[in-house]
């Protein structure tokens, strides 16, 4: 048992957090939103992921876990500090590190004795010793100390088991004296671990997410040669990934990635080439034809509709991807913005999302389910592929809308079955 605190209660702060308490570690998670943390006190959940609920029910019961706002409280009753504070994009792209660095100067002025700083938030390459210089210079009581990073490889909607089942963990440091503990607090997860230095370990993650990045634009690029050439796209990409260099996933091509993630640490990946000297051009090119995926979309509607002003438009998904409530930066709302300033009508459902939906588009309607956001439409769009959609009757569907067209932001449907229903079917790459 390894004695934690966990400084940042977000989404990876707090999934890391109740995991690391289900597998018998002791865990302080620590926030600065007192809303948040009383929430959080009383048993409530401020994230949609499926299982976080029961575990962070089960492990506060146990006295495994805990939450509080007081971060000497978490430094001095822990060995292993990880701090999971946001590191959000600024307006050029770039990582405001500014949570990170009072984070870093708060331990060191509140530590005694020593303790292991582990950098779990996504940070830009060299910011393990930007973090360690911190703690130097604020280091109030002269403590020992070491930095650690290791970086987090969670999925939002399937980060439970992603934390619980990790492909590998990787642990960046500058000696020995971490080593041991970290292994400690991993070796019940039965995964892979590799040390590496600490920049290693930082460009790992940005290395990650910009190839998976890569891939979706990839097959997103090969969608628009598809549609030029008459070739399916289903078809290409499922003879790729039988290559087992290549490999099926991040292959879906669609209105391409967002998110919290993938959109920010693009960005700031070309950033940070960028001052260290290399245009990561191919970067660029991603972000590129992940933005065009959306336009070649609008271009279907528009292509088919003609005029959109005073039409009708359902739209089914809002999420940025199946099994999450998190709209920010979901392609979505890119899909919906341009038609809605065109004079649209839209008429939205989404499983989970509507919620957070309606701080950002206060002024859509929002349906019940499926069937009434494409009761009367001139169009029904599809911009996430969550599966209560692909279960759909789809006889049932076609016969509350007020003309059978659906444009399929994400390739859920059958083309030919979708013929032979009477729908008129706009794909991506087919
Ligand atoms: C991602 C990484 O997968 C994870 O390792 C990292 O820690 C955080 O960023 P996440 O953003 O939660 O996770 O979602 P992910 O499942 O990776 O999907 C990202 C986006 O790519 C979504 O918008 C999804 O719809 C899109 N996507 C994914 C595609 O368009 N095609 C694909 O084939 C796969």
């Amino acid at each position: 048992m390894v004695k934690i605190c966990i400084i940042g209660t977000g989404y990876v702060g707090l999934v890391t957090g109740a995991c690391f308490a289900e597998v018998g570690h002791h865990v302080i998670c620590v926030d600065n939103d007192e809303k948040k943390v009383a929430m959080l006190k009383a048993g409530g959940i401020p994230i949609y992921e499926p299982g976080l609920e029961a575990i962070v029910g089960r492990n506060v019961a146990t006295g495994r876990l805990r939450f509080t706002c007081d971060i000497t409280d978490g430094v001095t009753n822990s060995e292993v500090i990880f701090i999971a504070v946001p590191t959000p994009p600024r307006d050029d792209g770039s990582v405001d590190m500014r949570y990170v660095e009072k984070v870093a100067r708060t331990i060191a002025e509140t530590m005694t004795e020593y303790r292991i700083v582990v950098d779990k938030s996504t940070v830009p390459v060299k910011t393990g010793e930007k973090v360690a210089q911190t703690i130097k210079r604020y280091n109030k009581h002269k403590a020992e100390f070491d930095v650690v990073s290791n970086p987090e490889f969670l999925r939002e909607g399937c980060a439970v088991d992603d934390l619980l089942h990790p492909d590998r963990v990787v642990i960046g440091v500058t000696g020995e004296r971490p080593v041991a503990k970290m292994e400690a607090i991993y070796e019940p997860f039965q995964a892979p671990i590799i040390v590496t230095d600490i920049n290693s370990a930082e460009l790992i993650k940005h290395a990650c997410n910009s190839f998976l990045a890569l891939k979706i634009s990839y097959a997103n690029a090969l969608s628009a040669i598809c549609e030029a050439s008459g070739a399916n796209i289903d078809d290409v990409v499922h003879g790729m990934g039988l290559d087992k260099r290549i490999g099926r996933a991040f292959l879906n091509a669609g209105l391409g990635y967002g998110g919290s993630c993938f959109p920010k640490d693009i960005s700031a990946f070309t950033h940070i080439a960028d001052a260290l000297g290399y245009d990561f051009a191919l970067l660029k090119e991603v972000q590129h034809i992940n933005a065009q995926q959306v336009e070649r979309f609008l271009k279907k509607i528009h292509d088919t509709l003609w005029i959109v002003q005073d039409k009708t438009i359902g739209v089914l998904g809002l999420a940025f991807k199946p099994d999450t409530d998190y709209v920010r930066l979901a392609p979505a709302f890119e899909v919906i913005r341009p038609l809605l300033k065109e004079g649209a009508k839209i008429q939205v459902y989404d499983p989970q999302a509507m919620e957070k939906a309606k701080e950002v588009l206060p002024d859509i309607t929002y349906c019940a389910d499926a069937y009434a956001a494409a009761t009367g439409v001139d169009a029904l769009v599809i911009c996430t592929e969550w599966d209560e959609f692909r279960n759909l009757n789809l006889e049932k569907l076609k016969k509350v809308m007020g003309h059978p067209t659906v444009f399929d932001g994400r390739n859920i449907f059958n083309p030919q079955l979708m013929a032979d229903l009477g729908f008129t079917y706009k794909s991506i790459g087919r």
